[in-house]
């Protein structure tokens, strides 16, 4: 039987190397995107494009109508800063269109749920690095709130219906199409003053860390999820995957690993700190590798050296 998948946000970044994988292999997609911050050229060819928003009636009609057996739910509202100015709209994309979809999929029978969380936002500020799933969860933005809840309501569709579902979170992603807005947009941004010749700035004093994992792992991620028996949650947590490197690099690291990766070197400015920023961050993968199969594969330099390849070929375009 062919599987039948549809993938929102399959215009944005992370979506359209997961709508490629799923192709790849052998899968039938349908991408649900309303080009908000997507671009219609990252769609696969061979993909069906549907350009609704996840809050519209057609796109529940969609899922309740199409035959589909997967859902993976990559599109949201995911700026943090935006969540803070104006929470009501985060919730609004993030819970209201996930429940129009959750709604869909229940109607058509939908068998698996897989869903794009964060694992940068949804625990609490730490010195136990890096976090298992089972860490205290306290996100501090609405953001994290509006991926938190999410997944609780993807744990009472497992329960009230019996749909598989997995939670994936995420740590810091880059790679090639990335956002700038995103939680890694750290790498577009370098990559573009680097491929510039002007300084980097850093903020602090640059030993504030994060978990970067190429983009093509985390895709990879994704169909091994959609692929593995998803569990009827007992917990939270259960339904939850950390999708990282489990290895903090510090953004002044990060700096020095890219100009090397890409052999070339521009000045590093300092600016002040800037407020509401976590200090570090990282996350366990083990859980991945036991119920997955899956291991972060590329390395951080080859990562960047690939994105900075891809920043220079649309920069020059
Ligand atoms: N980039 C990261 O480091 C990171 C980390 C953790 C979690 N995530 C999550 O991964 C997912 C993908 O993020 P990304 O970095 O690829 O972002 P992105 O902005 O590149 O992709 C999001 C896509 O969703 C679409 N979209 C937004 N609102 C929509 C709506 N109302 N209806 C239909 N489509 C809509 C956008 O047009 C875009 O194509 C998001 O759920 C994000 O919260 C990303």
């Amino acid at each position: 039987m062919t599987k039948r998948v549809v993938v929102t946000g399959g215009a944005g970044f992370i979506g359209s190397h997961v709508a490629d994988l799923y192709l790849a292999r052998g899968y039938e997609v349908t991408v649900l995107d309303n080009l908000s911050s997507g671009k219609r050229q990252n769609v696969p060819e061979g993909a069906t494009f549907v350009q609704e928003d996840v809050r519209a009636p057609a796109a529940r009609e969609l899922l309740a109508g199409g035959g589909f057996t997967v859902l993976n739910h990559q599109a949201a509202q995911m700026d943090v800063r935006v969540s803070v100015r104006d929470p009501g709209f985060d919730a609004d994309v993030n819970l209201r269109g996930l429940l129009n979809l959750l709604e869909g999929a229940r109607e058509g029978g939908v068998r698996q749920v897989v869903f794009a969380s964060s694992g940068g936002v949804v625990y609490g500020e730490s010195d136990k690095l890096p976090h298992p799933e089972s860490a205290p969860k306290l996100p501090v933005s609405p953001y994290g709130v509006s991926k938190l809840a999410s997944e609780y309501y993807l744990a009472q569709y497992a329960i009230l219906y019996g749909i598989g579902v997995r939670a994936m979170r995420y740590a810091n992603v880059y790679g090639p199409r990335q956002n700038p807005h995103g939680e890694a947009g750290v790498v577009a941004i370098f990559g573009s003053r680097l491929r510039q010749g002007k300084a980097i700035t850093v903020y602090g004093d640059g030993s504030q860390t994060r978990d970067y994992v190429f983009v093509g792992d985390v895709a990879r991620a994704n169909v091994l999820a959609t692929e593995a028996p998803a569990p009827v949650p007992q917990a939270l947590d259960d339904a939850a995957v950390n999708v990282g490197t489990a290895r903090e690099t510090s953004v002044a690291a990060l700096a020095q690993t890219m100009m090397q990766a890409v052999g070339r070197t521009v000045p590093i400015e300092t600016a002040p700190a800037r407020a509401g920023e976590l200090r570090r961050s990282a996350v366990a993968v083990e859980k991945a590798a036991r119920v997955l199969g899956w291991r972060p594969e590329v390395e951080l330099a080859e990562g960047l050296r690939r994105t900075y390849e891809w920043l220079s070929s649309v920069e020059a375009a």
